[in-house]
Formats: structure tokens, sequence, C-alpha cells
């Protein structure tokens, strides 16, 4: 098949979550101004350079009452986040912090998620994740927005100044894969959990 995305595809779902894949998950935890934790899962998320170290997640649309998701305004708000992996084990709990409860509700409560003080950022961050991302805030991007409406598509890119990593996910110095046991996002509402690696040298030129 081949569709126009301006016109109907005549699927039941809209397919394109399902053929950018797999997604990793960016668990964003920040604060608002009154100090109030929030967190919340966004898989329009990724690394984006090593040098330094930079991270991005696109928020779309607004929550129903017209204004910028929490963790946004939370961002742009106080210049901090902390990206928390989310595995396995976690996958309820980070869920269950996606659903839009109101912003003054700390989603670590709702989730019932224990806190720990990142060492950069006051920002806390998800206990149980094997690996946290420790980021100050660069900058905002205005990607198009859809042709009807008024809500917006915002790319937020921050730097990653502070790195935990569970010393039980390490093994000969290296993250084990199958140890953090992450979940990454499929289409439609299916999701992945690493369960086969393999690996491959890149080659030289002129290859033999
Ligand atoms: C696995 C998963 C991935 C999600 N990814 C995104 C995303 O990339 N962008 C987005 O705007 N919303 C995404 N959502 C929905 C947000 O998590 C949801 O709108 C949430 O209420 C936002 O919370 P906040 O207002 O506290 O930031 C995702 C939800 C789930 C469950």
């Amino acid at each position: 098949m081949f569709y126009h995305t301006d016109e109907p595809h005549g699927l039941p779902y809209n397919p394109f979550n399902a053929l950018v894949i797999p997604r990793p998950i960016g668990w964003i935890s920040s604060l608002d101004s009154d100090g109030t934790a929030n967190l919340a899962p966004y898989s329009f998320f990724n690394g984006v350079a090593y040098d330094p170290p930079q991270v991005m997640f696109a928020a779309s649309g607004y929550h129903q009452n017209g204004e910028l998701k929490d963790t946004v305004r939370n961002i742009q708000q106080t210049g901090e986040f902390v990206v928390n992996l989310a595995t396995y084990d976690l996958r309820h709990a980070m869920n269950l912090t996606s659903a839009a409860a109101p912003s003054d509700m700390d989603e670590f409560d709702i989730a019932g998620l224990e806190k720990e003080p990142a060492e950069l950022v006051n920002v806390p961050r998800v206990k149980a994740s094997p690996v946290h991302l420790e980021c100050t805030y660069s900058q905002t991007v205005e990607l198009l927005k859809p042709p009807q409406g008024d809500a917006s598509n915002l790319v937020i890119i921050g730097q990653v100044i502070g790195i935990h990593i569970n010393d039980d996910v390490l093994v000969d110095g290296r993250v084990d894969m199958k140890k953090t046991d992450l979940i990454g996002r499929l289409g439609y509402m299916d999701y992945v959990r690493i369960s086969d690696v393999f690996t491959m040298e890149r080659p030289d030129w002129p290859t033999t």
C-alpha cells in the first residue's frame, strides 16, 4: 500500500508509530516551581550527541486543559530534569505515570515509586530504575504543527551532566543489556523487551 500522509490511510489505526521502532522510553522526572514532583514517559526520546552528551524528547499536543504538558512546563521553568530508564519490572508503574493526572499530584506517589535524590540537579530519580541521566535544559525546538487545532509538537533538548549506572548491571565494565532488562516502545499498545543481542564490528575502508 501507499498513502499520502495528509490523506486517510484507510487502516484501523495510524501505522506511523509502528514503523519507527523500537523507540527507547525516556521516563522523565521533573519538579514544578512549587516543588511537586512529576514523572511521565516519552518515547519520542533519544540520545542525540556524545560530546557533550545530549538527549531529546518530543511532547505532542496539549493536556485537555489546553496547557503544555507538565514535563515541558517544569523543564522550561526549572531548567532541570532526570531521565530514568524503564525496565520490564517497572512497566506497570511507567504506564501509570502516563495518565493525565492533575499537575499538583506527584506521579511517584500515584505509581508507588520510591524517590532518590539526584547528585547535580534538584529533581528526584526513580530509585528502582537501574540508569539515570541527570540533565540540564538546553533548548526547545518547535516542530511543524497539525494543520487543525492549536496543538504543538515541541522537542526539548537537554545536556546530560551526570549518569548513574547501577553496579549490578555492569559486567566486565560494560552495561549488560539483559541485566538492565529495559523495555522500548513499538506501535499500537505493543512494547519490546531486549532478549536477543548480537555484535558486529564496523568495517575498515576499503572493505575486504
Ligand atoms: C510508553 C509511552 C510513551 C509516550 N510517549 C510520548 C511522547 O513521546 N510524547 C508525548 O507527548 N506523549 C507521550 N506519551 C504520553 C504522555 O506520557 C502523557 O501525555 C503524560 O500525561 C504526560 O505527562 P506530563 O503532563 O506529566 O508531562 C507516552 C505515553 C506512554 C505510555
